[in-house]
């Protein structure tokens, strides 16, 4: 299969669900047979799949596309390259239109977020720069800047939550000043699924100070209807294993249009530019020109890299495009209306769920025993993942509903959590 259809098939089976909002029984009758595989799961086994914050759920589409990836090189040897980097180019353009982002070769593949973190730390004029973080980042960012700073190629101040494990950008922007070189922040944090307000305040009091923001989106895209562009940072990293359904490997940097030479050419030394490269970021690379100095690509193309890995981009597309087909703004809808059903059904099961009020994809139940929680759960046939909380240490078990599961479902999901958890 190529692109172009499995693009046909997706918007065709959006049209039969109207323009209004998501129903239940629209999507199960429209879009769910484009999940046989996944779902024929639920008919074999007793479980039901709450973790869709983690690892989301494929459409039949990935094997399709695969398959057709394989059979253009099986067919066209090296014939291949040019639908292969058609791909590469429908993937940008994709995550670029999730990201409501102008310019779809500002958005660079990348096989993890750790992987865009570490271009943008190492494209920064100091070589060691002065990083503003949190202690909300996921463990990937968290290392990574420990990592740097240990070898003395960063220092990094780093800030708390409050006492309720929420982050409040009012610390943030009080340890920027005139010295600080960048600052890394969740759009969503992923124990708590908090939605960080207040992120404009922040990229412009950054901004005043000369300096950088980079955002991370892993929870927040796909989930909210946000214009990145017009929140202004610097650089966006994130991936799209969850909710845009797109498998492991399929990740991104965006960078900023103000970061980007729309001629290329040999940057400036002391300007920003990545020097995790390779042959695809050089100026006309199939020309095989060499000069002493570095000259780049125009554009987002000079921050690519070498010759890139392939198959995950066919493995990647169809979660997007359905996303995109759909809209963010309806799946947002969807998924709050779903939230809200399973957290009163939690009550009706004499559980008490932690509902942040400006929250992504997810709802929390507390609990001093993660790892018991989840097994008990895990044991009852509901799929959910636990965190420790930031501050208080605290565990947090992760619900997180998607458009697959039924109300139906998130019902008696509320029913066996009660009992595994509930202390009657
Ligand atoms: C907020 C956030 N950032 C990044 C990642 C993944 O990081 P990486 O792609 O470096 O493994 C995750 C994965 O769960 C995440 O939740």
């Amino acid at each position: 299969m190529q692109i172009t259809d499995a693009q046909q098939i997706i918007n065709n089976a959006v049209a039969k669900l109207g323009q209004d909002e998501l129903t239940e029984s629209a999507l199960v009758e429209h879009i769910l047979p484009h999940f046989s595989r996944v779902l024929a799961r639920n008919d074999r086994t007793n479980e039901i799949y709450l973790a869709n914050h983690s690892l989301g759920r494929p459409l039949d589409l990935v094997a399709d596309l695969i398959q057709g990836a394989l059979d253009g090189w099986y067919e066209h040897l090296d014939g291949v390259w040019g639908p292969w980097l058609d791909a590469r180019d429908a993937y940008r353009e994709q995550v670029a239109r999730l990201l409501n982002w102008n310019d779809p070769k500002g958005v660079v593949p990348k096989t993890s977020a750790a992987q865009g973190l570490r271009a943008v730390i190492n494209a920064l004029p100091s070589s060691t720069p002065n990083i503003v973080s949190t202690r909300c980042e996921f463990d990937s960012i968290d290392f990574v800047l420990k990592s740097y700073a240990h070898k003395g190629r960063a220092s990094v101040t780093w800030i708390e939550p409050d006492e309720a494990d929420l982050l409040r950008v009012e610390p943030i922007i009080d340890a920027i000043d005139q010295s600080t070189d960048l600052v890394v922040v969740s759009a969503v944090c992923f124990v708590t699924g908090q939605q960080v307000e207040g992120l404009d305040r922040l990229i412009k009091h950054a901004h005043a100070n000369g300096c950088l923001v980079l955002l991370d989106t892993y929870h927040a895209m796909g989930v909210l209807d946000l214009d990145y562009l017009e929140l202004g940072a610097d650089f966006l990293i994130g991936g799209n294993y969850k909710y845009t359904r797109g498998g492991a490997g399929a990740c991104f940097l965006a960078i900023h249009p103000r970061h980007l030479s729309p001629s290329g050419g040999v940057p400036e030394r002391g300007s920003i530019f990545s020097i995790d490269t390779g042959w695809f970021a050089k100026e006309e690379p199939f020309a095989y020109k060499r000069s002493d100095d570095p000259a780049y690509a125009p554009g987002g193309d000079a921050w690519l890299e070498a010759t890139p890995p392939i198959l995950t981009y066919y493995q990647a597309l169809p979660g997007i495009m359905l996303s995109n087909a759909i809209g963010i703004h309806r799946l947002r809808a969807y998924s709050l209306d779903q939230q809200q059903h399973l957290a009163d059904q939690l009550v009706a099961n004499g559980i008490t769920p932690r509902l942040i009020h400006h929250r992504g994809a997810y709802l929390l139940v507390e609990h001093d025993d993660g790892h018991q929680a989840m097994a008990g759960l895990k044991d009852a046939g509901v799929n959910i993942d636990a965190r420790p909380l930031p501050r208080s240490g605290r565990w947090v078990i992760r619900f997180c509903p998607d458009f697959l599961n039924t109300r139906d479902e998130l019902t008696r999901a509320a029913q066996r959590v009660g009992r595994v958890l509930g202390s009657g």
